[in-house]
């Protein structure tokens, strides 16, 4: 084989007359008479290849390139010359071109389903999951993969300075609740017990932590029964990080002196401090806990100037939350939305359609209001609720700094309903009034916050229990500890309003990475425990190893995980979460290139004391 000399990449006007050999796919093919120009890709680059009689190149040669196809992959010899056309300055190496002297053809390809390039339409997703390896050798897709691996390289650097030690933890693992449904693994040796597939290694860096490793960080591979989204899969990255001997600001402090380089090598941007909003103040004014702060439409709650509205639907809502529990997720709330300039942009068709959208919540409708110019050149409400809201047209006005040109939106519902409704409204609404910037493939911005002080737990409506809310692990804040240890189980007052020591990363409304101070006191653990309604006996049945590593002398320790999938995305500007795996799951969780997951024989299920309810159809 003539073995390459140089990449498709590489070759510029400064090895003119050189001889070279290069290998490669065939790009495009392009015939002119008894010239035949090849253009010669590989992951690094294009180069020109052309057969010309007049080169002295033995005719065979000629003919076989006349053979070629595209994607067939040869390697040939020739000589650098500058292109004869003209430069393209398309390509790095558009200075030459190479007259070729010997081809080899070293594989042929059967007809390909689609071509590798990224200029013409893409075909569907489904053709290109099935073959994945045409896709992946779109330059785009290979700009991907070196991306990630980038980030590896500036992820293990930058946590090697920082005296973190890489360990990797078992990926067979003990089924333990942490939040999503897991992946189980039957096995031969014990007749009808299951490993689990790790949700995340969350106990295994604790208790490495319990080990005296004092720093971990693993990138590792989650697995979480869940339906994928679009940034969200069944089996994806983690960059998983735990700290011994500190506090809540500390590693915030080196997290993001982490983002700060990620930012800098990948982008060159310099990441500015990151605030912190606290979880109350992101749901109050955004409706989400991961608000995407590029944009300036804030949310609010203006319960007690509705109250005295003469408005039946916003009287009722209000009335109702009085009867409900006491804790704030059931209160009856009205929520309104200003947007500037929303009278011109928000048509009556975008407006009517809100309802709907917000019926996809759980919320009974959108209620509007225009602010127009009148005919005095004051400010007029128009259309929607007008009428109720012109009684107390001043203080409305004020309540919201409204001015002439405005649209304010309306939901009212308990406070959970509502906050929901309103948040996710708030993020259409911008799409429809096009502020949203484009992602930061083309230059930013990029808007990154911490999130902090959540609630501890919240109530899972469909079961009415608590349940944790990032995970059971996570420690109340410092000052919120004796109030927790002192709470009843049963007051759920108290409960709903103890503050974790959880914080999260926000990247422009989506959540990049996760994390808490721990719990490392056996006792806090334990109540912890039971308050997700866990008997002492099911606490020892399954977290019996983290409780008895808690009693052994545990330092004080916090984590976080940042999902690497999801920096990625954000690197090269997708947001579609598949764009940026080399193997991806589709919607249903199937690889379409091997179609998994697959049938087995009942010998191999019997081997593995299991016996299937489904057959293959036939
Ligand atoms: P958490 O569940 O918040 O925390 O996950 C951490 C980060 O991982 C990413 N992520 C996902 N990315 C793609 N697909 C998914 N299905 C998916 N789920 C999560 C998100 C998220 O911020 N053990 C804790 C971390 C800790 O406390 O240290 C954990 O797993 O970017």
């Amino acid at each position: 084989m003539l073995i390459r000399s140089h990449t498709c990449g590489q070759l510029r006007d400064a090895q003119v007359g050189q001889t070279v050999r290069l290998n490669g796919w065939v790009n495009s093919y392009r015939d002119h008479g008894e010239l035949i120009f090849i253009d010669l890709r590989d992951r690094y680059g294009i180069t020109q290849l052309v057969f010309e009689p007049e080169s002295g190149v033995a005719r065979d040669v000629i003919e076989a390139a006349d053979k070629l196809r595209n994607e067939d992959v040869v390697a040939v010899e020739g000589t650098v010359r500058v292109r004869i056309g003209g430069e393209n300055p398309k390509l790095a190496t558009g200075k030459i071109e190479i007259v070729v002297t010997k081809l080899e053809v070293l594989a042929k390809t059967d007809n390909p389903p689609f071509l590798p390039d990224d200029m013409v339409k893409l075909p569907n997703e489904e053709l290109r999951l099935t073959h994945r390896y045409i896709d992946l050798r779109r330059p785009s897709m290979q700009k991907v993969l070196a991306t990630r691996h980038k980030i590896y390289q500036t992820t293990r650097k930058y946590f090697d300075e920082n005296s973190f030690l890489e360990i990797e933890t078992p990926i067979l693992y003990k089924s333990t609740p942490e939040g999503a449904r897991e992946f189980l693994v039957p096995t031969r040796q014990v007749p009808g017990s299951f490993y689990a597939l790790p949700q995340s290694p969350q106990l295994f860096k604790q208790i490495l932590m319990v080990s005296g490793c004092d720093r971990y960080m693993q990138i590792c591979r989650c697995f979480r029964d869940e339906d994928p989204r679009a940034d969200r899969q069944a089996e994806f990255t983690q960059i998983d990080l735990e700290m011994s001997f500190v506090r809540r600001d500390q590693i915030m402090e080196m997290m993001e002196g982490f983002v700060r380089r990620l930012w800098k090598e990948l982008t060159g941007f310099d990441v500015p401090p990151i605030q912190r909003m606290d979880y109350r103040t992101a749901m109050e004014e955004y409706g989400i806990d991961r608000p995407d702060t590029r944009y300036d439409l804030r949310t609010k709650d203006i319960s007690e100037f509705a109250g005295k509205l003469d408005f039946g639907v916003f009287k009722t809502v209000l009335e109702k939350g009085k009867d409900r529990p006491k804790y704030y997720s059931k209160k009856g709330v009205v929520k309104a939305l200003r947007v500037p300039g929303g009278a011109e942009k928000l048509t009556r068709k975008l407006t009517d359609g809100y309802t709907e959208f917000v019926k996809g919540f759980g919320a009974g409708g959108v209620a509007v209001v225009k602010i127009i110019k009148g005919e005095d050149g004051g400010p007029k409400l128009d259309t929607g609720i007008a009428k109720f809201l012109e009684p107390m047209k001043a203080e409305f006005l004020a309540l919201l700094n409204c001015e002439i040109g405005d649209t304010v939106l309306f939901v009212a519902d308990t406070y959970s309903v509502a906050t929901k409704a309103i948040g996710e409204l708030r993020q259409k609404v911008a799409r429809d009034m096009g502020i949203v910037p484009k992602p930061g493939a083309e230059g930013g911005p990029w808007n990154f916050l911490w999130v902090v002080d959540f609630p501890m737990f919240e109530k899972n409506k469909d079961t009415g229990k608590w349940v944790a809310m990032h995970h059971p692990f996570t420690s109340p804040r410092d000052d919120q500890m004796q109030a927790f240890l002192n709470a009843d189980v049963d007051d759920e007052v108290t409960i709903e309003g103890i503050v974790s020591a959880g914080y999260d990363i926000v990247l422009n409304g989506q959540e990049i990475a996760g994390g808490s101070v721990r719990i490392h006191d056996r006792d806090v653990q334990s109540k912890v425990f039971k308050l997700l309604g866990m008997t002492p006996e099911q606490a020892k049945e399954k977290f019996s190893f983290l409780l008895e590593a808690l009693s052994f002398g545990a330092p004080p320790h916090a984590g976080v995980a940042f999902g690497l999938d999801r920096l990625v995305m954000n690197f090269v500007g997708t947001d579609n979460i598949r764009d940026v795996i080399a193997f991806p799951k589709t919607q249903i969780g199937a690889d379409l290139m091997t179609r998994a997951p697959s049938f087995v024989p009942d010998t191999q299920l019997k081997d593995v004391h299991i016996k299937s309810l489904e057959q293959p159809k036939a």
